[in-house]
């Protein structure tokens, strides 16, 4: 069953019959008639194929934790990877040799050669674990070429450019879905079929975060030291709103019944890097150049259109534990991670939190049960190989993905609507309908 179609089977606030009982156009099929051009891709399912043949673009890090979760995939075949630094393609082909799968064809021949890799006709979909702001020409590049777009995070740095997604997305009917790998983490899953369940009760609240101590990393020279630091210059709002919010968008329905309505963002001063830099950078280094402009400790209040808050926070540029808070609040309890605890209503003895351990039986998502072991050998506890094992099951069974483009893009605006609120005073902003009226719970 789609995720959708379990939200709305347990009784999410689900409204309205967007579609009129149509069933959408197969993503990946071309459809005759050109008005289905601009329909939604809202619960549309992807071609059932017997495997999928996948281009990665960006052979970074991240770019090798999603390969070996890929090498590990029954019926993947990685056909083709593209890096703009020869040595990270040479040595993306390397692991699938050890892994004793195919040489993978490498383009690495500048920073727009992932247009040649797009363009092959023996792809189903292609990973885009790039820089921030390669993003999207890249998955636009595939979408236009006729592939399936798996992106990582944030999705899009601007509105305007969460709306090319979109109509790319809807113009070509290929998906354009946001590798949130938080969605998929053991505790994440269990505490959203627990609310699914009722357990907590009506829903009200939730806080997230992305809170973790990046000053080493940004500062390197290599990987996300070459990227990453620059968006803290000239930028000011929460740079990485998707970890903390993707789970909690998930618990509360986000469209599937519910949407971000408006928000409002506050930043504190900023102070980290430019510590971080004094403490380790000698002087006359180019990096002295830069002025940091991103606050340490950036706290927005999302409202949604049933009422319901959220708070959401992002901190990369102190000294602190990692922390995504993930915490959920009903009329019946209230769940918060980090470490994980829970507390409902009546409980003995009162105001003292519980472990979820005594639920982990009952609730343990089913995707977790079957892929426990395997994912165990993966990246961040696991949760890279569920997505994309779960990712390349859709594509296989024929079903709509977990998160498409709106969800990529909802979950992704904070980003620069943080920016717009900070810079106005802390003035509320509205988040575009990207669904344009479709949240309020029909899928397919
Ligand atoms: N979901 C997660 O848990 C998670 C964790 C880490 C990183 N990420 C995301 O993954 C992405 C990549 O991060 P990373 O840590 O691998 O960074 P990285 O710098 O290690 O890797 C990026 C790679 O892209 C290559 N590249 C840059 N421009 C290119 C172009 N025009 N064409 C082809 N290749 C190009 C670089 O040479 C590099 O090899 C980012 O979006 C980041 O936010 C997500």
């Amino acid at each position: 069953m789609s995720r959708r179609g379990l939200l709305r089977s347990a009784g999410t606030a689900a409204v309205g019959l967007g579609l009129g009982g149509l069933r959408p156009a197969e993503a990946g099929a071309t459809p005759a008639d050109p008005v289905l051009r601009t329909e939604s891709m809202m619960g549309v399912p992807y071609q059932a194929r017997d495997r999928v043949r996948v281009g990665l673009v960006g052979c970074g890090r991240r770019g090798h934790d999603h390969l070996g979760d890929l090498l590990g995939i029954e019926n993947v075949e990685v056909r083709a990877v593209c890096d703009v630094v020869p040595a990270h393609a040479a040595s993306a082909q390397a692991l699938c040799l050890r892994r004793k799968a195919p040489r993978p064809e490498a383009y690495t021949n500048g920073e727009r050669h992932y247009e040649a890799l797009v363009a092959r006709d023996d792809l189903d979909l292609v990973y885009i674990p790039s820089p921030w702001r390669w993003h999207v020409p890249m998955a636009v590049a595939a979408m236009e070429a006729g592939k399936h777009v798996a992106l990582e995070i944030p999705a899009a740095l601007t509105i305007e450019d969460c709306w090319k997604l979109v109509e790319v997305s809807e113009r070509t009917r290929r998906h354009c879905t946001m590798l949130e790998n938080c969605n998929y983490g053991y505790e994440e899953m269990l505490v959203r079929r627990m609310v699914q369940a009722g357990l907590l009760g009506e829903l009200l609240h939730a806080e997230c975060a992305y809170d973790h101590d990046l000053r080493r990393i940004v500062f390197e020279n290599e990987s996300e030291g070459l990227w990453r630091r620059a968006e803290h210059v000239g930028r000011n709002g929460n740079l990485y709103p998707t970890h903390g919010l993707g789970p909690v968008a998930w618990y509360l329905g986000i469209h599937a019944g519910d949407r971000f309505d408006h928000m409002v963002s506050m930043s504190s001063p900023e102070a980290g890097l430019t510590a971080h830099r004094k403490a380790t950078v000698p002087a006359g280094d180019p990096r002295w150049q830069e002025k940091y402009d991103c606050g340490d400790v950036n706290t927005s209040l999302i409202k949604t259109a049933l009422g319901r808050t959220i708070v959401l926070q992002h901190n990369v540029t102190n000294p602190r534990p990692y922390d995504r808070i993930n915490l959920i609040a009903g009329t019946k309890g209230i769940f918060r991670g980090y470490p994980q605890r829970i507390f409902f209503d009546g409980e003995r003895p009162p105001h003292k939190w519980q472990s979820l351990k005594k639920w982990q039986s009952r609730y343990e998502d089913p995707l977790w049960t079957k892929l426990k072991k395997a994912a165990n050998k993966s990246g961040h506890g696991g949760m890279d190989y569920v997505m994309s094992w779960r990712l390349v099951d859709c594509m296989r069974r024929g079903l709509a993905p977990d998160m498409d483009v709106y969800d990529a893009v909802a979950w992704s605006a904070p980003g620069p609507l943080s920016e717009a609120s900070v810079a106005a005073g802390s003035a509320p902003v509205k988040f575009p309908d990207f669904t344009r009226g479709r949240w309020k719970g029909a899928r397919a």
